[in-house]
């Protein structure tokens, strides 16, 4: 058995578990550790270190999921043999990609190079019920020779037979009224927002929005120039006195969930903002990133699904239904806005691959993604109400649930007398990685309270539990 005995620092920022598997993994890469060869188990390493059992715990974790080491039942942990891996040859040379290739982050989730254990990622999705098989099956058959027209640019538009599916599914599941010829394929969200304003330009200089949004749309709210007028948020939406103060020409809106903060927009409330709209001959922007996720509750159809008179422009997003690395988005115009596209008043080519858009068309007309959903939504339910259950044993009275029943994330606000940075670097040291809330306020609109957001897609429903047990510990909990 190998004896270990690295140089661990008390007072560093750096958490012990991250020092102690930053050394076994040099070892290993750079040799002195042999393949095959036994690690101490982790009660012996406690004894000998001196240390707890917590971080040698993370940090056999961390190097059994990168696969450096592996445990074998009831023999211990072992060395793996990959040090003949040129990639893997440098331990420097990690070290300068962490530096070099690291692109600034849109806070979805961690990066790879980041060494987390619990990733509370809200842009994260389950992957291991992805459909694989029958998605490279589809996707195979668009890349057969009489399919070879997908290899050109496609229309305009987006693919009309995925539009025809889509139009239905919106229909079927969130209420929408629209026909095919009215919806826009985009490449995500952003893209599809980008297109929007575009359009809107020149009927829009003063936009309301609530009070805390994505900072991709306020980055793009700056872009294009617009005034803006915020909109406090209540338990059910905008304050409406705030809407008709505004004089706003457009108003951004996530009725069914609304990011960051969870809450969804009254039935009440919709129809008093569709009616401000007609008055005020303005627009509603609707985003509906993740209104098909809803667990406790029957499903609040669209905003859009209210609208009599093509006030509303509706957009959604495969990203949470499916995966966002396929970028597919849509947007439904109304027809002011879609003679203004066909005129073509935007720079836009259509940035949706044929091939994603393709396949997921024939994903959609076969059934499988309306199966792939049902198993989501229950799969998805299930996680929710673990993490919840997680929050209530461990975090108790210390904190505030905001935002549950619906989406891929919920927030929490944490009375411990922390600020979010002290939040977000507790956790860190734990291993794991939890996202803020104050970037997504508009200037000035920050509030008291931190408030810390979980999203709970993309990880299990056992590292669920294990990542708000860490949390109690990290903020003093205990
Ligand atoms: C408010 C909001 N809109 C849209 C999206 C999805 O964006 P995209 O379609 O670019 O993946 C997200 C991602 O989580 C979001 O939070």
């Amino acid at each position: 058995m190998i004896v270990i005995t690295p140089k661990l620092d008390m007072e560093s920022k750096e958490a012990l578990y991250i020092q102690l598997y930053k050394y076994i993994r040099n070892e290993i890469m750079e040799g002195r550790m042999e393949k095959n060869s036994k690690l101490p188990s982790i009660r012996t390493l406690c004894d000998h270190l001196n240390i707890s059992r917590t971080p040698v715990v993370l940090a056999y974790e961390q190097l059994l999921a990168e696969g450096y080491i592996q445990s074998k039942a009831r023999s211990g942990f072992f060395i793996m043999d990959i040090a003949e891996s040129s990639f893997f040859s440098s331990n420097t040379l990690i070290e300068e990609k962490n530096n070099i290739l690291s692109s600034p982050s849109r806070l979805y989730h961690a990066s790879k190079y980041e060494e987390v254990l619990y990733d509370f990622g809200y842009g994260s999705v389950d992957l291991e019920n992805f459909p694989f098989i029958k998605w490279k099956k589809m996707m195979n058959r668009c890349l057969l020779p009489e399919s070879s027209e997908l290899l050109l640019y496609g229309d305009l538009q987006g693919d009309e037979e995925l539009r025809e599916e889509i139009a239905v599914y919106l229909h079927q599941i969130r209420g929408v009224r629209c026909s095919p010829q009215q919806i826009v394929i985009g490449a995500g969200t952003y893209h599809s927002l980008d297109l929007l304003f575009q359009l809107l330009r020149e009927d829009v200089s003063l936009l309301a929005l609530e009070k805390s949004v994505n900072d991709g749309v306020q980055t793009l709210i700056e872009q294009y120039r617009f005034g803006i007028h915020s909109l406090e948020l209540e338990h059910d939406g905008v304050r409406m006195e705030d809407v008709y103060k505004s004089k706003a020409q457009a108003v951004y809106v996530t009725p069914s969930h609304q990011f960051p903060f969870g809450m969804t927009m009254s039935v009440n409330k919709r129809i008093k903002l569709l009616n401000w709209a007609n008055e005020e001959q303005a627009y509603i922007i609707e985003n509906d990133y993740d209104g098909e996720f809803r667990y406790n509750s029957r499903p609040i159809p669209s905003l859009q699904s209210f609208d009599q008179n093509e006030r509303v422009i509706y957009i959604g997003t495969f990203s949470k239904a499916l995966t966002p690395s396929f970028r597919i988005s849509y947007l439904v115009l109304p027809t002011r806005l879609l003679e203004r596209f066909r005129e073509k008043k935007h720079s836009y080519d259509q940035l949706a691959s044929p091939i994603f858009q393709k396949t997921l068309q024939m994903f959609m007309k076969s059934g499988d993604f309306e199966r792939h959903m049902r198993k989501m939504r229950n799969l998805y339910k299930k996680k929710h109400d673990i993490l919840l259950q997680a929050i209530h044993e461990y975090l108790g009275d210390n904190v505030t649930i905001i935002g549950a029943g619906s989406g891929l994330h919920i927030l929490l606000e944490v009375r411990n007398g922390m600020t979010e940075d002290e939040l977000i670097e507790s956790a860190k040291q734990r291993g794991v990685k939890i996202y803020p809330t104050s970037v997504y306020a508009l200037e000035g609109e920050r509030s008291a309270m931190p408030a810390i957001l979980l999203g709970f897609g993309g990880l299990s429903e056992e590292r669920i539990v294990l990542g708000i047990e860490q949390l109690k510990i990290a903020w003093g909990m205990e």
